[in-house]
Formats: structure tokens, C-alpha cells, sequence
């Protein structure tokens, strides 16, 4: 049998392990405001689930969980136009999680290069869950049958692997088009953020200083100092984008610049062309603070009333399981189980 064709519908999650970097705000939960106005359907899920494949201690996962429900919402993301929740509160993200374990072959495990690096020399010590990790990806997406699903680019693979479930469930069952094929939505000038004093690497919430990250809890002063103390080179702003070449830290500036003000890193140049560091590091520091201060201060009046940011995220597990119930109660009786 061939399924109906797919209305778009669009799905993302982050992980509630830890504080959140300016690294998820440009590349992830900025872009997704944005998706939010333009027409298609939006859930946004802090992946609580996801987060426990490695130890997690319980109070710092509640904190963390509603701490990234409070980023989405200073950030913009509006419950009364997108399905905003935690993963864990809709059941079926384990129930078509499970499914998929047995649709998934452990040779498509072993390429998933997330788990190598994370898992790394003592694979053998990881837990279960984090191996299994991109198959409960796979039904965070395809229980609301979502056809993008913007990430980062680290995460590509893992929205492919997505594809290949869906395919082999659709053939196996012989239920041609059930599950969709999703498109990961990779693009913006910021979409990977670099460490402030070393631009090879990722900028990360688990970095050693706290001088290479924006934390999106900082206030106004540390994000102006941060910026002000990033590294860079001794050259100044080039004339031209080819310039920036080679030259990491001065790169990352530029994007995110560009990704703050929403301009391509050409403008940017065009802008500041021959512009030395003295003058450049302070623009982008008002810039950013102008940015992100508002929204670091309205997480801590949301952090003040955590029932009310438990309240908004059961409103839309709801929404959420509306969505989910036929399509888990369809795909039940295309496996055959009795109900
Ligand atoms: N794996 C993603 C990350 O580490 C988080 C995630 C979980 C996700 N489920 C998802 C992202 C579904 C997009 C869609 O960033």
C-alpha cells in the first residue's frame, strides 16, 4: 500500500546536559525562531532521553531540562506557534524508539562516527542507550512524521541514518511512503561556532575556561569582556572573504558577527574592510551584548517560576501526543502487534 504524500512539518531537539553555548543559539534554536514563522508546523523537544546516555545527576537534569525550555522561549520560540516539550513526557518516543532498534542493523551503528568519538577508547564502558542513540533520534522525528529537520552538520549523519530506518521500515512492512524521508536544513553563516581562544575547535559547553564559550546564562559585562579578550591575529579585517583564510579565530568573528546581525560574512567584510581589532572587538561585543544580554535576563525571570515552565511544556506534550497517537497506533498495526 502507498501512504498519503507528507504535509511539511518540521522537528528539532537539544539535550538538557549542561548549560547552553552561543553555539546552540546561532546554530540551532535562532534558526528555528525563524522556521517557527514560515508556515509550516514546528515542535521543538529538549530530549531529556537523550541526555541520560551518559550519567546524568537528577537534579542537574531538571534544571537543565527547564533551563533549555527557558532559552527557547527568551530566544523567541512562541508555545502558542510551536509544540514545545520534553522528550520524555511522550511515551511513544521510546515505544517507536524500540521499534526502530529492530529495524536498524548494528552495522549502521558501527559508522556512526558521534559514537566513536564520544564513546571512544572504552566503547566497551558506554551504555547501551548511547550506542542506540541514533535509532530513538530516528523516532523523535518520524513519530511526527517531520520532513526537516534543521541541525547542525555534526548531526547530518545522524538525519541520514533517519532516511535509511525510514526506507527499510517502508520495505520491510511493505507500507511504501508511511514514514517520510526527512531533510536535515544545514545553513547560515554561524551554524558551527568556534572556541574564542582556539578557532579549530568547536566552542563547547564542556571546554576548560570559561573564556573560550558565550554561555547563554552570561550577563552583559562577560559577554562584552569575553569578546574583547577572544583570540585573534595580528592582521586586521581583510577587503575580501578570501582574506580570512587560514585564519580561524578571525573567521569565527566575522560569522559570528554575521549570524548576530543577520548578514552574510561578505557584508560584514564589506563593512568593516581594513578595520583593525580595536575597532572591530568592540562593535561585535555591543553587538552581541545587545543580542544576548535581553535574552539571558528574561531566562532568569522564566528560571524564577519553573511551574509555569512546566505547565508550558506539558501544554505541548499534549499537542505533541495528538499528533504522535495515529501514527503510533498505524505503525502498530502495520507490525502486527494486537491492541
Ligand atoms: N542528537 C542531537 C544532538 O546531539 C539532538 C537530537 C535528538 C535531535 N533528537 C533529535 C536533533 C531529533 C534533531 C532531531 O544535537
Amino acid at each position: 500500500m502507498t501512504e498519503a504524500a507528507h504535509t511539511p512539518r518540521v522537528f528539532s531537539g537539544i539535550k538538557p546536559s549542561g548549560g547552553l553555548t552561543l553555539g546552540n543559539y546561532l546554530g540551532a534554536i535562532k534558526r528555528w525562531v525563524d522556521m517557527q514563522d514560515q508556515g509550516m508546523e514546528t515542535l521543538y523537544c529538549v530530549v531529556d532521553m537523550h541526555a541520560i546516555t551518559v550519567w546524568q545527576d537528577p537534579a542537574a537534569l531538571t534544571h537543565a531540562t527547564r533551563e533549555v525550555a527557558a532559552a527557547f522561549i527568551a530566544s523567541g520560540i512562541d508555545p502558542a506557534k510551536s509544540i514545545l516539550f520534553n522528550q520524555s513526557m511522550v511515551s511513544g518516543h521510546a515505544e517507536l524508539g524500540w521499534i526502530f532498534n529492530c529495524v536498524a542493523r548494528v552495522g549502521w551503528m558501527n559508522r556512526m562516527t558521534q559514537f566513536k568519538d564520544k564513546a571512544g577508547k572504552s566503547a566497551e564502558k558506554a551504555s547501551l542507550g548511547l550506542y542506540a542513540y541514533p535509532s530513538l533520534m530516528a523516532a523523535d522525528i518520524l513519530l511526527y512524521h517531520a520532513t526537516h529537520v534543521p541541525v547542525g552538520e555534526d548531526q547530518k549523519q545522524h538525519v541520514e541514518l533517519t532516511r535509511d530506518i525510514a526506507a527499510k521500515f517502508n520495505h520491510d512492512y511493505k507500507c511504501d511512503n508511511f514514514f517520510p524521508a526527512p531533510e536535515p536544513v544545514i545553513e547560515g553563516p554561524a551554524t558551527r561556532v568556534m572556541n574564542l581562544r582556539d578557532g579549530s575547535k568547536k566552542m563547547s559547553k564542556s571546554g576548560a575556561s570559561d573564556m573560550e564559550r558565550i554561555n547563554m546564562t552570561d550577563d552583559a559585562d562577560t559577554i562584552a569582556k569575553k569578546f574583547k579578550k577572544a583570540r585573534t591575529d595580528p592582521d586586521g579585517l581583510p577587503d575580501t572573504l578570501e582574506g580570512l583564510q587560514g585564519r580561524a579565530e578571525a573567521r569565527n568573528l566575522v560569522d559570528i558577527y554575521a549570524g548576530l546581525s543577520n548578514q552574510s560574512p561578505e557584508a560584514v567584510i564589506a563593512e568593516y574592510a581594513g578595520a583593525g581589532w580595536g575597532r572591530f572587538k568592540p562593535a561585535l561585543a555591543d553587538l552581541a551584548v545587545d543580542k544576548l544580554a535581553p535574552i539571558s535576563t528574561e531566562m532568569k525571570r522564566l528560571m524564577d517560576d519553573p511551574a509555569e515552565i512546566d505547565r508550558v511544556l506539558r501544554h505541548g506534550a499534549d499537542q505533541a501526543r495528538a499528533i504522535a497517537e495515529p501514527i503510533l497506533a498505524r505503525t502498530r498495526e502495520i507490525v502486527g502487534f494486537v491492541s
